[in-house]
């Protein structure tokens, strides 16, 4: 085989292989299995990403502060969903954590957060806060709990959400990473 070839065949097989390894599945509200694919954005895809934020209702100041650690979800090529872990020294914000209208119920938002959250912890980050006004029922399941804002390291305090882009009413949620690592290290 001439090396040229081989070589764009590697990227074909490298290119399929992290499309399988990035993709998720679930299953939709009508029963029908869903698959997403992961990846995270570039600055390109901003404009889309304030366009899913702002019909999910969500804030967006601050928003586009770390563009390359938002993870998104497509369908095809359609943007299904959102959610960015907005990193600050040991602690990372999880915040912007939408699904478009269509793809909601079917497990992709439980599938982003559990993605975000692994790397959170391969990043050996200490916690993880956030904040939200419409899905305080929503986080416990994946560890979160409700705090007072003295609880939030001051880094995450700082941030745009924290000081402005979110209301003082809204929930405030914490998951200690470092406590649920000693557990698990024990265990
Ligand atoms: C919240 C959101 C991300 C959930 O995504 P999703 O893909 O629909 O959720 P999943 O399929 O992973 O999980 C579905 C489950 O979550 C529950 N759920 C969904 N949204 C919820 C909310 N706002 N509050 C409490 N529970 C919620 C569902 O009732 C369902 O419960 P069940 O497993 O007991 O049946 C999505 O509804 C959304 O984009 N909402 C608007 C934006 C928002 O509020 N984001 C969160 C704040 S950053």
């Amino acid at each position: 085989m001439r090396p040229g070839v081989d070589k764009s065949l590697e990227h074909l097989v490298e290119a399929v292989r992290s499309e399988v390894e990035n993709g998720k599945a679930g299953k939709h509200r009508d029963g029908r299995a869903v698959r997403w694919r992961f990846r995270s954005a570039t600055p390109a895809d901003l404009p889309r990403i304030r366009a899913l934020l702002s019909s999910a209702g969500l804030p967006l100041a601050g928003f586009d502060s770390q563009p390359k650690r938002f993870l998104l979800a497509f369908r095809g090529n359609a943007l299904a969903g959102c959610a960015l872990l907005e990193r600050h020294a040991r602690a990372a914000l999880l915040r912007s954590v939408a699904v478009a209208k269509r793809e909601r119920g079917s497990g992709l938002g439980g599938a982003m957060v559990r993605e975000l959250l692994a790397r959170a912890r391969a990043e050996r980050l200490r916690v993880v806060a956030l904040l939200t006004t419409t899905a305080a029922g929503y986080f416990p399941r994946f560890g979160f709990q409700r705090v007072s804002r003295a609880r939030v390291p001051a880094a995450l305090k700082a941030t745009a959400e924290f000081t402005g882009a979110c209301p003082a009413t809204a929930t405030v949620m914490r998951l200690d990473l470092e406590r649920t690592r000693r557990k698990r290290t024990k265990a």
